[in-house]
């Protein structure tokens, strides 16, 4: 064995207790099988949004606001939390098949546009109790708005996709609407 070996045996070894090390620490890499991760699965969820601000069961609340949100025309600084019905169709006597839950915030000062911190709880078929994360922006003007799925729980572990909002129907007097949603969603 040449001497000119010596220095990579060292690093070899030095990198073999490093490796060592890791093993024995709080982390380690794990084979997929063992979370039953097989393929990847591609679903398109169709559902309606039904944002209700007023009448005697409202799913919208208001519960802040800005020294400037009165003023404003864009809802900057108002935080709205929600626990909206999702439907099969637009009316809302129609199946109910999940609800959205979280908030959204006036984040523009120019134009309506919130920021969307929600979770989709599903409650029928097989997506039963299983949820999709959204934080995305959503221009309310815009005929699409996109937000980002940044993960999820249950059958929708590790999700990422999108969704698309499209207003169906607004009564810009009670602040009602009704969005109709299209989500796209890689899952396992
Ligand atoms: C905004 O208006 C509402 C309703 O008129 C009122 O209750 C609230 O105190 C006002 N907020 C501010 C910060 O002025
Ligand atoms: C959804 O799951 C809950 C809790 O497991 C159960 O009580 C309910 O009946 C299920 N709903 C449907 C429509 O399957």
């Amino acid at each position: 064995m040449s001497n000119i070996h010596l220095p990579i045996i060292l690093a070899t070894l030095m990198f073999s207790f490093l490796f060592l090390g890791e093993a024995r620490d709080f982390y380690k890499s794990i084979p997929r099988e063992t979370l039953n991760l097989k393929k990847e699965k591609l679903s398109h969820l169709h559902f309606y949004f039904h944002d209700i601000a007023s009448g005697p069961n409202p799913t919208a609340m208001r519960v802040s606001s800005s020294a400037i949100t009165n003023t404003s025309s864009s809802f900057f600084g108002a935080v709205v939390i929600i626990d909206d019905p999702l439907t099969m169709g637009p009316e809302l006597s129609s199946k109910q098949v999940g609800r959205a839950q979280g908030m959204y915030a006036g984040a523009s000062l120019s134009e309506v546009s919130f920021l969307m911190v929600l979770n989709y709880v599903f409650t029928r078929g097989k997506f039963n109790g299983s949820a999709i994360s959204i934080l995305g922006r959503n221009p309310v003007s815009s005929d699409v708005r996109e937000m980002p799925i940044v993960g999820g729980s249950g059958r929708f572990r590790f999700a990422r996709g999108y969704a698309q909002a499209r207003t169906h129907a607004v009564d810009f007097k009670t602040g009602d609407a009704v969005v109709e949603y299209n989500v796209y969603v890689f899952h396992y």
